[in-house]
């Protein structure tokens, strides 16, 4: 995220958000970045996404937490005690199941939960401190890779946690910087957990993006409501459609707005009006899906190499340990 400084800009565009949607709604084609999606209420649709009929990731990456959690933390911490320390840990609903794991095995872990909401990350403390005897719980509102530089392990092994395939919401060269950046805050030895949505057949896939309750609908469509709620826009949101399409060439579930007719919209802040024919579309999410050789490749190229894996039935998400050397 950057803001642009520019003296003949509006001021609005001057803040991070509003900075990215001049950026974006001036673009050709338009696109709207998906980290746009997370304001209350857009964070409020992705926990009810999470527990749609539809959507298998959230569920199969549980599954497989749930029933690995002890191999997996034993395998991360070898004969060393272990540290964990979550990137985007939201409310941390899924950590619980290596927490626990942990405590079996070490009696106590510290956990360092890394996220740019500050009320997820107290909701996650309340929760797993009143649930989880042993596991203390030590909140880091911030950037990612910033945040866990500044992570004290007491000599400890860190094991970074990095799962929900939120790396599927970067450009492959934006996850590999990501997984580098990791790797460059690591000593060799410690170790990454990265979970990964697997290519898979079409029709589920779709439907996970494109639910019949509309959730993933009024999901897409929040970005907009957010650009009204915050630069006084006047999108109506009637006047666009959510598509969802798997982009069979890049690997990718893509999200974008069409608008259902020929019309202009105003963004006073930006002193903006975007023009829009009917069935443009306005890009707003890439979801990338893996198969095994694309993670193992990205790990190496970060410098990390593959300890162990492990998936569900139907091999439709993976989670996979890596360590850094
Ligand atoms: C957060 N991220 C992993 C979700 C995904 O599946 O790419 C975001 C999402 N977009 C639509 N549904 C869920």
């Amino acid at each position: 995220m950057y803001v642009l400084s520019c003296p003949h800009l509006p001021e609005g565009a001057q803040t991070p958000v509003g900075s990215e949607v001049y950026r974006g709604l001036t673009a050709r084609p338009k696109m709207l970045s998906p980290w746009l999606f997370y304001d209350a209420r857009g964070s409020d649709l992705f926990e009810q996404i999470t527990e749609l009929p539809e959507y298998y990731p959230t569920r199969t990456e549980r599954s497989i937490l749930s029933a690995h959690a002890d191999q997996i933390v034993a395998a991360a911490a070898g004969c060393e005690r272990l540290t964990m320390i979550e990137l985007g840990a939201g409310t941390a609903t899924k950590t619980g199941l290596l927490l626990k794991a942990a405590v079996r095995l070490q009696d106590e872990v510290t956990y360092h939960a890394i996220d740019v909401s500050r009320t997820a990350l107290d909701e996650a403390k309340r929760r797993i401190e009143a649930e989880l005897e042993g596991v203390a719980v030590v909140p880091r509102v911030g950037d990612y890779t910033e945040g866990l530089g500044r992570v004290e392990a007491d000599g400890q092994r860190r094991m970074v946690l990095y799962i929900g395939s939120s790396i599927g919401n970067f450009e492959p060269e934006d996850a590999l910087q990501l997984l580098r950046d990791i790797r460059r805050e690591l000593k060799a030895g410690e170790k990454l957990l990265l979970g990964v949505d697997m290519i898979k057949n079409c029709e589920v896939l779709l439907r996970a993006y494109d639910d019949a309750a509309g959730v993933t609908a009024a999901f897409n469509k929040n970005v907009l409501a957010r650009i009204n709620r915050e630069l006084g826009a006047n999108f109506n949101l009637d006047l666009f459609r959510h598509r969802a399409l798997w982009n069979e060439e890049r690997s990718r579930i893509e999200m974008h707005l069409e608008s259902r007719i020929a019309q202009r919209v105003v963004v006073p802040a930006l002193e903006l009006e975007v023009k829009l024919q009917r069935g443009e579309t306005i890009h707003t999410e890439n979801s990338y899906k893996f198969r095994d050789e694309g993670v193992i490749e990205m790990l190496e190229r970060a410098d990390f190499c593959l300890s162990d894996h492990w998936t569900d039935n139907c091999d439709w998400f993976g989670v996979y340990l890596a360590t850094a050397w």
